[in-house]
């Protein structure tokens, strides 16, 4: 029998949840674009499309921006001078201090700020508590290196009149052409412009004016009392310089208006890419109307947009201000790092016949407008000229991504919710019945009690810790999700502290602000507040957040931050953070201080000082240029329909090229059923995602992959195991972008830059360096699909050795049971064949490696392995391999890439021991020339610590052409270790 205060209990919280549903389903029905601005409904949007439009339709039109030539000085990499604003007829100059820094790494760096002017300095309204400043703490969060100044670069007399010229980069082939009047710079690469600043004229800062109040005689009832700074100033729409409404909700403007805007020209590219995260084509549209294209700018305000649509320009969760411009054979790129609401436009325009348009004769040129509502104008650019040029330099700057835990890029069972431990448990176990294997099992928001994080519903999970060992048992995690929104209820430490200590975000009169989110009433911490942060670092430690063990991570949703009565379904822009800074400032690097707050968190869970040797996972919905550093992220909720399948394709390019490729997105679609079908493709297709989880809203009927049923649940285990076989290759593909920034899965463009005819591919993918090739199948009732060989190059199917040859369009068969998938010749790739019931489990497991001969003969490849979870291979615990087949010799060998060091670390001697007796067990040659026929061995050499231990010969089976497939061959058992030097020889 219940107690009286039992039913009571439960009867609140069943009739808040209703009250939650409620709330989330009147708002899900289907994307409700009311909920969101439009260009034409922001202000400053509005303001900088006018004034761009006048700018291009005014033919005597004259941008007001010079550069005073006497202030301009240069030292020791970095150009400094005044940027003159003359306001509109007026005598009245602005002064913005300009620095153009030129980095070791040949990236170039602009940055425009305000100077504070005697008279006329900035007035606030509603006695503001507001830092009088623009914002100038991006850096601080998004930039982590990359800044040396370069000692090569030179000023010199430059062949145009008033300019002044900056030589930098790689030999001095880059060149700054600074122009003073009107102020633009063009950036050169082998004396050929490449990207262009306020080629248009667009550049716009809105400078700070007090407010003037309106006598009070020519006021009317009800108008607002403001009249311009200047009356002189007219032409400009001035009506949302003071506040501005949007559903129901005004944000007053204590700062009045303070945009900053810049028009950003690639000459002779026709494609670019980035700005994610928005769904739609990896190749940006064109924003200004026309056919199929978009009317709104592409926008980056990090928001909770339910049921987000496809094809559009819609903000989503997270927000990198990175773009990369493509034309044959060259990429080049931009970073704009602002953490204010930005809009960008993207036209192009196409030079007509002229014999003067030297180098561009008839081509394409994009445009860009950049568009942010405040803060400084700080640019970045990068000349390239190879995409991995721009890639590397940007993620220099903003960090590489975080190498995760093994566990991490394996396979994560999801759903909202699993809704007790002993759920949890069952699954468990009818995975490992059904022999599926799995790494992680989640926990959504059900598992707290009463939404209160850092709690577990007594009830429902009531022996945590048991049902984390039963994982454990298996190498198996738990993720359970903590959110910012802490339950404004007493009683509840969490909340208690956050107020006591002062710790939250407040609202613009500098109270404590209060909205709503999951758990009803909230608060939300203010992790730009250096003390909130090392508050919600004590909140993880395993003696406070009791249940938790060392196999449980964290999952950080909500973090745009959603709010579900706020504008916009997040805070008014007019909140204030730690230093006084609004919300406007910062909006889109909040949901990176939170994730980044509880990365470091984990981090210190074992000891309150020193960094756990173990690497945090934290999943995070919010991002910014700089997230990569810290884990993963996911594409939020999308729909069980086949055009979210095919979106997440090019979504997850999109967050590989732009730095941040631990990427994936909820496998089966978080919204609605998915038919058996459209889940097993989606499993196929989510074998390739970097990250790859499946997930599920709470209305959805349970789908564990062994609900299935067959031929399904079979099908979805083939793709599973494939995945699990191909571990070795991913984990050197993340261990590659940790090192360079490359992504993980990669766009045509990226791999064949040299391919015009490839650039706009979205909707296939090749693995790392792999030369594995992917097209999943996103379209209902497929048996097959179209794949695009960019280059003359022979390719095999994986699973039968089937052959192509590019470049062409070739037709690869595609059943249900099948995924089109490819190996590029000329590759070499490391797999592990044993099937287990998780990766852990994998650990000692041996290895096989499939060598594809292409044209040349030639093949190689790399593995990157460590222990899969410690920091220790920061101390060089690790192997990595390079794997060459040479076919003049018809030798494989087996190379060190470690760095040469006479003294190895304690923690390399221990790995490599622990690896000792971990073997390649089988060498599998694909594409075998005709003269193998009847051979019947191989000859291997051994070096032990780098001396030869002797040869002796394996066993090679050889396999004859079948109809169009590749003759193959396989060495079984060749007896050498994965960590060793070895040589194979096949003549
Ligand atoms: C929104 C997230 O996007 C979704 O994945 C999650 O299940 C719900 N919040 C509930 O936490």
């Amino acid at each position: 029998m219940l107690t009286l205060y039992e039913s009571q209990r439960r009867l609140t919280a069943f009739l808040l949840l209703l009250l939650t549903f409620c709330a989330y389903f009147t708002l899900v029905v289907s994307v409700k674009h009311e909920n969101f601005k439009t260009c034409d409904q922001s202000g400053f949007c509005k303001r900088n499309r006018a004034y761009a439009d006048t700018a291009s339709s005014t033919s005597l039109w004259q941008a007001p921006y010079s550069l005073d030539a006497s202030s301009v000085k240069f030292e020791q990499g970095i150009l400094t001078g005044t940027v003159l604003k003359k306001l509109i007829n007026s005598d009245e100059t602005v002064r913005l201090p300009l620095t153009i820094s030129f980095y070791e790494s040949g990236t170039a760096r602009v940055t425009l700020d305000e100077e504070r002017r005697q008279k006329g300095d900035i007035v606030l309204r509603h006695d503001s508590k507001a830092k009088k400043q623009r914002y100038n703490e991006a850096e601080k969060w998004a930039i982590v290196g990359g800044t040396s100044l370069s000692s090569g670069a030179a000023t010199s007399k430059g062949s145009e009149k008033g300019t002044t010229n900056v030589h930098y980069g790689p030999a001095g082939t880059f060149e700054a052409v600074i122009r003073h009047e009107p102020f633009g710079i063009d950036f050169k690469r082998d004396g050929v412009a490449q990207v262009k600043f306020n080629d248009k004229g667009f550049l716009n800062l809105e400078h700070w004016r007090p407010k003037v109040e309106k006598p009070a005689e020519d006021k009317k009832e009800g108008e607002e009392a403001v009249v311009a700074e200047s009356s002189k100033e007219v032409t400009e729409d001035q009506s949302t310089w003071w506040d501005e409404s949007f559903g129901g909700n005004t944000d007053s403007k204590p700062k009045g208006p303070e945009s900053v805007a810049l028009d950003i020209s690639f000459p002779g590219y026709q494609h670019v890419f980035g700005v994610a995260e928005h769904a739609g084509p990896l190749s940006l549209k064109e924003t200004r109307g026309g056919d199929g294209q978009y009317s709104d700018p592409y926008r980056l305000y990090n928001s909770d947009v339910f049921e987000y649509e496809m094809d559009s320009p819609m903000t989503l969760y997270g927000a990198i201000p990175f773009m990369q411009a493509q034309k044959k054979d060259s990429t080049v790129g931009v970073f704009w790092l602002n953490a204010a609401e930005t809009w960008i436009d993207v036209t192009k325009s196409t030079s007509s016949a002229n014999p003067l348009s030297l180098g561009i004769l008839g081509s394409t040129t994009t445009n860009t407008h950049w568009i942010s509502e405040s803060g400084l104008l700080d640019v970045f650019v990068f000349l390239g000229p190879k995409p991995q040029d721009v890639i590397t330099a940007y993620s220099e700057l903003t960090g590489f991504t975080q190498l995760p835990q093994q566990f991490a890029i394996a396979y994560h069972q999801c759903r909202w919710n699993y809704v007790t431990d002993e759920d949890v448990r069952d699954v468990d176990r009818k995975m490992d019945k059904h022999r599926i294997p799995y790494d992680v099992i989640w926990l959504d928001i059900e598992y707290t009690e009463g939404k209160k994080y850092f709690t577990w519903d007594p009830m429902t999970f009531a022996d945590p810790l048991g049902m984390e060992k039963q994982l454990d048992e298996h190498e198996r995690k738990l993720v359970a999700i903590i959110d910012p929104h802490i339950k404004n209820e007493g009683n509840y430490h969490v909340v208690d502290e956050l107020k006591s200590k002062d710790l939250a975000v407040h609202n613009k009169e500098g109270n404590i602000y209060e909205g709503w989110c999951w758990p009803g009433s909230s608060h939300w911490v203010d992790c730009f507040n250096p003390a909130a942060h090392s508050w919600w670092k004590s909140l993880f430690r395993y003696d406070k957040f009791k249940g938790t063990a060392k196999n449980t991570w964290i999952w950080n949703d909500m973090n745009e931050p959603s709010v579900f009565n706020g504008p916009e379904t997040t805070m008014p822009k007019d909140n204030l953070h730690y230093g006084n800074w609004e919300h406007r400032d910062v909006h889109n690097i909040n949901g990176m201080t939170f994730h980044n707050a509880t990365y470091h968190a984990i981090l210190a869970r074992d000891k309150e000082e020193d960094k756990n040797n173990v690497r945090p996972f934290v999943l995070t919905r919010s991002f910014y240029s700089g997230s990569q550093r810290l884990g993963a992220m996911w594409t939020g909720d999308n729909q069980a329909d086949w055009p979210h399948l095919e979106a997440s394709i090019p979504m997850i390019l999109s967050m590989g090229i732009s730095g941040f490729p631990f990427a994936g997105a909820d496998v089966g679609g978080f919204f609605g059923n998915p038919s058996k079908e459209l889940l097993t493709r989606w499993y196929q297709a989510g074998a390739f995602y970097p990250f790859f989880r499946g997930h599920a809203h709470i209305d959805t009927r349970r789908r564990e992959p062994y609900l299935a049923g067959e031929p399904y649940t079979q099908i979805i285990t083939q793709a599973l195991r494939l995945r699990y076989a191909l571990l070795p290759a991913w984990y050197t593909a993340f261990h590659e972008a940790h090192t360079t920034g490359a992504p993980i899965i990669r766009p045509n463009y990226y791999v064949h830059p040299g391919d015009e005819k490839g650039f706009a591919i979205d909707d296939q993918l090749y693995v790392g360096s792999t030369g594995l090739l992917a097209k999943p199948v996103t379209t209902e009732g497929a048996d097959g699909v179209d794949i695009y060989l960019a280059d003359k190059e022979k390719y095999f199917d994986y699973f039968d050795y089937w052959m192509y040859e590019g470049p062409t369009t070739v037709k690869v068969a595609a059943p249900l049971d099948t995924i089109p998938l490819l190996m590029q010749g000329g590759h070499i790739i490391p797999r592990r064949d044993r099937p287990r019931r998780s990766s852990g489990l994998m650990r000692y497991d041996p290895f096989t490696l499939v060598i594809v001969l292409g044209h040349s003969g030639d093949a190689n490849g790399t593995l990157y392995l460590d222990d899969g979870e410690s920091f220790d291979y920061e101390e060089g615990a690790y192997i990595h391999r390079l794997f060459e087949y040479t076919s003049a010799t018809a030798t494989l060998m087996s190379r060190d890439l470690t760095p040469a060091s006479s003294s190895p670390s304690k923690k390399t001697k221990e790995y490599l021991k622990s690896m000792e007796k971990v073997r390649v067990e089988k060498i599998i040659v694909v594409n075998v020339p005709e003269s193998w026929n009847g051979k019947k061995e191989v000859e291997v050499s051994e070096e032990l610590e780098g001396k030869s231990a002797g040869t002796r010969m394996a066993e090679l089976e050889w396999h004859g052409k079948v109809e169009g497939r590749a003759a193959w061959a396989v060495v079984r058992d060749p007896g050498v270790l994965i960590g060793g030097g070895w040589r194979v020889g096949f003549a």
